[in-house]
């Protein structure tokens, strides 16, 4: 698909994540110069950060094939092993949402990750038996948004644990101006980094805003994407100067309004103002805490000045 082709293929297309691109070339090239497979590795942050682009760039820089799965859709044994044993010698075998994984199947991997070997039962009741298969060399890939969530055992398979952190408003800007010219559509600088300033540090959503502003460029302008265009666009969609949206103010607001400010809960915030829990945790809170919009404490989320401020709302008027 189009989107497909957005994602850079090579590291030194890669913008940004520099400690991280720079490592990962160290472990490519030796692991090249040997002819070994790479060591296994996690890659966690925030959703929309470069994770699965990152997998395929590792794949294609080992010349090496990928096979993807993801954590909750992998419930049998059987899947596993189909993927395993599918393999080619050194591929990446990547898997999302790694710490959604069901128990059971965490398990199995343990020597697949740690012997490239697989223990499985064969047959029914009296008639079960286990055996091993021997798979080649490969490396896993693991994506996920909270290595935290992972079980020690599963985390300390991994040779390599890199953390992508959300992105400058300058490397968001060339990502940004990449894209455009992907797409043929002419921006002004200006724009580009009106845009970048505005995507909570994050590539996923500059390109998606990127694709709305080319619409309102192309019907409503003409087609040149300006800070004027841009700026209204964002106006449209509701995305505030500060790059917030309608959540992030939703979830701003109700604590503001509905919990004076904090502390609150995560479950009782989620269920107040109507989202998932594992969205708010996941998605909206870590780019909000990051720009100091939110503080956590033992009791909970609780807002900051710099929200109160945000939000208009003098702190003269928290209700005691
Ligand atoms: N598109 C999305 N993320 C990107 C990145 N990190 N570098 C280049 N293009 C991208």
């Amino acid at each position: 698909s189009f989107e497909l082709s957005l994602r850079p293929t090579r590291l030194s297309e890669y913008i940004g994540q520099d400690k991280v691109k720079e490592n990962m070339a160290v472990y490519i090239a030796a692991a090249r110069g040997r002819s070994e497979s790479l060591d296994h590795i996690l890659l966690y942050g925030p959703p929309g950060l470069g994770k699965t682009t990152l997998a395929n760039i590792i794949a294609n820089e080992m010349e090496v094939g990928i096979k993807y799965a993801s954590g909750p859709a992998l419930e049998r044994g059987a899947d596993l092993a189909a993927i395993l044993s599918s393999l080619n010698p050194g591929d990446v075998f990547f898997i999302d949402e790694i710490h959604r994984l069901p128990r059971t199947i965490e398990e199995i991997l343990y020597s697949a990750m740690e012997d490239y070997c697989l223990d499985i039962v064969v047959g029914k009741e009296a008639s079960a038996r286990s055996v091993r298969i021997d798979l080649p060399p490969f490396t896993l890939v693991g994506a996920t948004t909270r290595a935290g969530d992972l079980s020690a055992p599963l985390r300390d398979r991994f040779g390599v644990v890199s953390r992508l952190e959300y992105y400058t408003t300058e490397h968001l800007q060339m990502i940004v101006e990449r894209t455009a010219e992907i797409y043929d559509t002419p921006i002004l600088t200006s724009a580009a980094f009106e845009l970048a300033r505005r995507s909570r540090g994050t590539p996923r959503v500059a390109n998606r805003l990127f694709r709305r502003v080319r619409d309102f460029a192309q019907v409503l302008g003409e087609g040149l994407i300006t800070e004027a265009v841009a700026d209204d666009a964002l106006e449209r969609l509701e995305i505030d100067d500060s790059g917030l949206d309608y959540v992030d103010h939703k979830i701003l607001r109700g604590i503001a309004e509905r919990f004076n400010g904090g502390p609150v809960g995560l479950e009782s915030l989620a269920a107040s103002i109507g989202e998932e829990s594992q969205t708010l945790e996941d998605v909206y809170e870590p780019y909000l805490l990051q720009e100091g919009f939110l503080k956590r404490t033992q009791r909970g989320r609780m807002l900051t000045e710099k929200a109160y401020r945000h939000l208009n709302i003098e702190i003269e008027d928290k209700k005691e």
